[in-house]
C-alpha cells in the first residue's frame, strides 16, 4: 500500500517554547544611512542576549559596497559576548559571505534568494537558479561541519516590483533547498506584503512539497498586520519568527520597505498567549531603549512606550477630569 504524505497542520500547543531569533542587528541596522559604530552594534547586541534572547542574526556577510553599514561584520563577530546556548546567525548571498562567516565561527548561515526574479537581481544581481546554483558550493563548504544552513527565501508573501508571488514558487524554492541539504527554510516578508492567509497558503504550501522542512517566518509590519500574520502562523503549527528590536528594519533594494516586527511586541503577545520565549520582556524593552538612544531616535515599536500590560501608573501624577 502506498502512502501519499498529508501535510500535518496542528496549532502550536500553549506553554510551547517559540524561538524568537533577534533580526534588528542584521535587517535592522542594513537600511540605517549613518554608520552605527562598531563598539555600539556590540553594546546593543549584548543588551538584546542579556534579555534572555539566544537566536539572533547578527550580521550579513555581504559586499561591503552594497551594504557598507555592515562592512565591519567580522569585527562585530568578534566583539560580542557569546551567551551559553546561543545560535549566532549571518546572513550571505554567496559563497565568498560563507567562508568569511564560517572564519567567524557563526551556528549557521542564513543564505539569501528571492522568490520573485527582480527583487533577486536588485538585491544580489543575478537570477533565482543562479543563486540557487551558487548554494551548491555553500552547501558543499559546509557539509559535515557544525555550521547548519538556513535558505532563505525573500519577497516569499509578494514583490514590490511583480506583485503577487504564487505558494507554488516559495514551494518550488523550499524543495530546491530541501534538495541541497537544508533542514529549514525561513520565509521573508521582504516589503510587509503577507497577510494571513498568504501566510497560511505558503506554509501549506511547503508542507505539501517539501515535508519534514522546517518553517521560520520573518515578517515586516509595512501594513500593520505582521503580529496578525504570526497568529496565522502559530495556528499553522510554525515556532520560529524573526523580529527586530524596537521595529527597525528594511531592505535597501526593496521599494516601499519598513521596519520588522517588533521584538519586545512579538515577546509581550507570545508571552500573553501562554507561550515560552525565554525572554524577559523588561530587559528586552531595556535593550530596545539603549538602541533608541543610540540611533537617537524614536523606533515604531509599540511595548517600549506603553511598558508591559501590567504597568502601573501613579494616580497622583495623571490629571483628574474635574466635574
Ligand atoms: N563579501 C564581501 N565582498 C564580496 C562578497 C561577500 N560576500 N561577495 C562579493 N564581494 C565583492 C567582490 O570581491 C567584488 O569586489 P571588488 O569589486 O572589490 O573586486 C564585488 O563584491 C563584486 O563581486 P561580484 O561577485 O561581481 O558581485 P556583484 O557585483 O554581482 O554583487 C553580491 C553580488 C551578492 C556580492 C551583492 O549584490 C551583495 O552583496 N548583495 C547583498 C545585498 C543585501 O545585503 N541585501 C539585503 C539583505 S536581503
Ligand atoms: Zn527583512
Amino acid at each position: 500500500m502506498t502512502m501519499t504524505a498529508s501535510p500535518v497542520t496542528a496549532p502550536v500547543p500553549e506553554g510551547a517554547r517559540i524561538t524568537v531569533c533577534e533580526v534588528g542587528p542584521r535587517d535592522g541596522f542594513q537600511i540605517e544611512k549613518a554608520f552605527i559604530p562598531t563598539e555600539r552594534k556590540i553594546e546593543i547586541i549584548n543588551a538584546l542576549f542579556a534579555s534572555g534572547l539566544r537566536a539572533m542574526q547578527v550580521t550579513s556577510f555581504v559586499s561591503p559596497r552594497a551594504v557598507p553599514q555592515l562592512a565591519d561584520a567580522e569585527a562585530v563577530l568578534a566583539g560580542i559576548d557569546r551567551p551559553e546556548g546561543a545560535m549566532l546567525t549571518a546572513l550571505i548571498p554567496n559563497l565568498r559571505g560563507a567562508e568569511r562567516a564560517a572564519a567567524c565561527g557563526v551556528d549557521a548561515v542564513h543564505t539569501v534568494v528571492s522568490a520573485s526574479e527582480t527583487h533577486n537581481r536588485k538585491n544580489v544581481n543575478r537570477s533565482i537558479d543562479a543563486s540557487l546554483k551558487d548554494f551548491e558550493a555553500v552547501f558543499a563548504l559546509l557539509a559535515g561541519s557544525a555550521i547548519a544552513v538556513e535558505g532563505g527565501i525573500a519577497t516569499a508573501f509578494g514583490c514590490p516590483f511583480e506583485g503577487v508571488v504564487p505558494p507554488e514558487q516559495v514551494a518550488r524554492i523550499a524543495k530546491r533547498y530541501q534538495d541541497l541539504g537544508a533542514t529549514s527554510v525561513g520565509l521573508g516578508d521582504t516589503t510587509g506584503m503577507a497577510t494571513p492567509a498568504t501566510v497560511r497558503a505558503a506554509v501549506q504550501a511547503i508542507r505539501a512539497e517539501a515535508p519534514g522542512l522546517g518553517i521560520g517566518l520573518h515578517f515586516h509590519n509595512t501594513r500593520g498586520v505582521g503580529l496578525a500574520c504570526v497568529m496565522t502562523g502559530l495556528a499553522e503549527g510554525v515556532t520560529h519568527y524573526d523580529a527586530s528590536v524596537g521595529g527597525l528594519g528594511g531592505c535597501p533594494f526593496a521599494a516601499g520597505a519598513t521596519g520588522n516586527i517588533c521584538t519586545e511586541d512579538l515577546v509581550y503577545l507570545l508571552g500573553e498567549s501562554g507561550y515560552d520565549t525565554g525572554v524577559d520582556l523588561d530587559r528586552l524593552i531595556e535593550a530596545a531603549k539603549l538602541t533608541q538612544a543610540i540611533l537617537g531616535r524614536e523606533l515604531p515599536g509599540q511595548v517600549i512606550k506603553s511598558g508591559p500590560r501590567l504597568r502601573r501608573f501613579d494616580p497622583g501624577l495623571t490629571a483628574t477630569a474635574a466635574g
